[in-house]
C-alpha cells in the first residue's frame, strides 16, 4: 500500500506487513509513560458509524494495521460499553481490552472463554459489579469505581492509571470519546479519515464538549485517500 507522510514529509513509501508496522510504530512513538490516545475513523462528515451501524464500513486502507500498531504502543485499550454491545470487540493481542460501563451491562458479548487473568478488565461502580460477575464470571477483572462518580471519564480514567495503566488508548465510541474530551483527559486524538459521505450516523461527539483547540502534530495520506490526522490536545 503507497503511504505519504505530508507531516512531517516524507513522500510516498510503498509499505507492507512488517515493514509498515514498524514505519508507523516509529511516526507514532509516544512521548511518556502517560498518555491518553483517543484512536477513532469517521466519515467526511465526521460520523463514526455507516450504514451497518458500525464502524466496519468506514474502515480500509492502513486504518487496521494503524489501530494495531496503536494497541501494541498502548498499556490498555479503553472502549465504551455501548461499542462492545453493538460490534463485539476483537481483544488486543497484548494489551488488555478494559470496557467503561456504568450499567454492567455486557450480556450477549462472546469474550472468549479461557481468557486469561487480567486481559478483559470491566471499569464500573461497585453497584454495578454484580451483574458484570453473573454475565462475565471469572472472564472479566472489575476496577470498581466510586458509585458516586455518575459518569466521570476521570474516575474510568483515574482507575486504569491506579493499576499501573499509563498509556491508555481509546478506541470510542463516541459517548465516551466526547467525555474524555469534555473533561480535558485526552493528549491526542487520532483521527482517520474515510473519504465517504453518509449520514445518518452516531456522531463523533455529543453532550457538553467545549471548543477545543488542536494542533496538527502529523498527517498521513494512504492509496485509497484516507487521512490519518495526528492531533494533539491540551490538558485541562
Ligand atoms: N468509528 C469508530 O472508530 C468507532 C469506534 C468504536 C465504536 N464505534 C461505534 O460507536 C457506536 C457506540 O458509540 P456510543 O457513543 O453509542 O457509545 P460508547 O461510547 O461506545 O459507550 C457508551 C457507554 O460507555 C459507558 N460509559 C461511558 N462513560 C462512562 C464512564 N465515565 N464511566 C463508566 N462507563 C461509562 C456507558 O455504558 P453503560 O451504558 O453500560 O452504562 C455508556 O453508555 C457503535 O455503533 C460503534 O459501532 C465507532
Amino acid at each position: 500500500m503507497q503511504v505519504t507522510g505530508v507531516l512531517p514529509a516524507t513522500g510516498p513509501a510503498e509499505l507492507e506487513g512488517r515493514a509498515l508496522d514498524d514505519w508507523l510504530t516509529e511516526r507514532y512513538a509516544l512521548p511518556g509513560a502517560e498518555w491518553l490516545r483517543l484512536n477513532l475513523i469517521t466519515a467526511l462528515g465526521g460520523q463514526i458509524t455507516g450504514p451497518s451501524g458500525g464502524s466496519n464500513d468506514l474502515a480500509g486502507g492502513i486504518d487496521r494495521p494503524l489501530l494495531r500498531v496503536l494497541r501494541a504502543a498502548a498499556d490498555v485499550v479503553l472502549v465504551g460499553a455501548a461499542s462492545v454491545r453493538a460490534e463485539g470487540y476483537t481483544m488486543p493481542r497484548r494489551a488488555p481490552l478494559a470496557v467503561a460501563t456504568t450499567s454492567g451491562d455486557l450480556a450477549g458479548r462472546r469474550f472468549p472463554a479461557g481468557l486469561q487473568p487480567g486481559r478483559l478488565l470491566v471499569v464500573c461502580p461497585e453497584s454495578a459489579r454484580g451483574r458484570v460477575d453473573s454475565e462475565l464470571g471469572d472472564r472479566a477483572t472489575v476496577l470498581p469505581l466510586p458509585d458516586d462518580a455518575g459518569g466521570s471519564a476521570r474516575a474510568v480514567v483515574t482507575a486504569l492509571r491506579d493499576h499501573g495503566y499509563g498509556r491508555i488508548v481509546c478506541e470510542g465510541g463516541g459517548r465516551l470519546a466526547s467525555r474524555l474530551l469534555a473533561e480535558g483527559l485526552v493528549d491526542e486524538f487520532d483521527h482517520s479519515i474515510a473519504p465517504v459521505l453518509v449520514s445518518p450516523g452516531a456522531p463523533l461527539t455529543t453532550g457538553d464538549v467545549p471548543l477545543t483547540n488542536a494542533r496538527l502534530t502529523g498527517l498521513l495520506l494512504d492509496a485509497t485517500d484516507r487521512l490519518y490526522a495526528r492531533w494533539a490536545l491540551p490538558r485541562r
